[in-house]
């Protein structure tokens, strides 16, 4: 990654009066966690249609939990790094900072961000697939397999957004609103594959990229820093405002 692309970047961040970013796997990578594509990625040793789609769950709900828990236990082990920090510790500063995040492990929270707009939802969230009650729980192992609704007893599932299935109405409305006031929107650890979230960064004002692989944005956007989030967002989020300047769009890809 190149000095002055870093430069550039620091510079339309710092003079930004408000910054919106969007987050994947990626920004979770340096803390242990593994991303879904790309070398070690969990699509490459799991079938998304077995373990993150309603029929799945309807088929073998048990499978589903322990892919679930299998998950849980893992983000409990791990901690926030550094990228999470710096974008919790921005927020704290800057103030203007909305996050969304296609992440459902909760380590945002964890770093201290509190504008966070899950728009795959949340893995310590759990939902009534018959009363639609919900819950938060930690709960690493259950005795049976789906545990059962407190309120009706029937079967709880992840309040994970699954394929097939619509974003939050009113968290997405949120993130399509902050991404169109921004004048800066930051993509960090996403491959932008998975569609609405990927459309977000065609509406921003103007898009810069954090991967240390590129994505079909990476030539699209104003700038691409190629490196991990855990070293660039420090670099990057340092420092006061300035005056804005202009940004070309990113052009989506063809
Ligand atoms: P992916 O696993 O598709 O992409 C992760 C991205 O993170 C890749 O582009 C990597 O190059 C990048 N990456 C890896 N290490 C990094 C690091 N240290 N710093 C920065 N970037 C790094 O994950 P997402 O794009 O988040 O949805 O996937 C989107 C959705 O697809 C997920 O929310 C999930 C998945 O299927 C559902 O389950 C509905």
């Amino acid at each position: 990654m190149s000095e002055l692309a870093l430069a550039e970047a620091r510079r339309l961040v710092a003079a930004a009066e408000s910054l919106a970013v969007l987050t994947g796997a990626g920004i979770s990578a340096e803390s242990g966690i593994p991303t879904f594509r790309g070398p070690g990625g969990l699509w490459r040793n799991f079938r998304p249609e077995h373990l993150a789609t309603p029929e799945a769950f309807a088929q073998d709900p048990r499978t589903v939990w322990e892919w679930y828990l299998w998950r849980r236990a893992a983000i409990a082990a791990a901690e926030p790094n550094a990228g999470h920090r710096a974008l919790a510790e921005y927020e704290r500063q800057q103030g203007r900072c909305t996050l969304i995040t296609q992440n459902v492990d909760g380590l945002h929270d964890r770093a201290g961000s509190r504008r966070i707009l899950k728009v795959h939802g949340d893995l310590w969230q759990e939902r009534c697939t018959g009363c639609g009650h919900q819950r938060r729980s930690h709960a690493l192992a259950y005795p049976a397999l789906p545990p059962p609704c407190p309120e009706c007893g029937a079967p709880l599932r992840p309040a994970v957004v699954w394929f097939g299935e619509s974003l939050p109405r009113v968290v997405w409305a949120e993130a399509e609103r902050a991404v169109a006031q921004a004048d800066v929107l930051l993509v960090v650890g996403t491959a932008a594959q998975v569609y609405p979230a990927a459309g977000l960064i065609t509406r921003a004002r103007c898009a810069i990229e954090v991967n240390p692989t590129p994505t079909p944005f990476s030539s699209h956007v104003a700038v691409a820093l190629a490196g991990p989030a855990g070293e660039l967002l420090p670099a990057l989020l340092g420092g006061g405002r300035d005056k804005m300047t202009t940004c070309p769009p990113p052009i989506p890809p063809a």
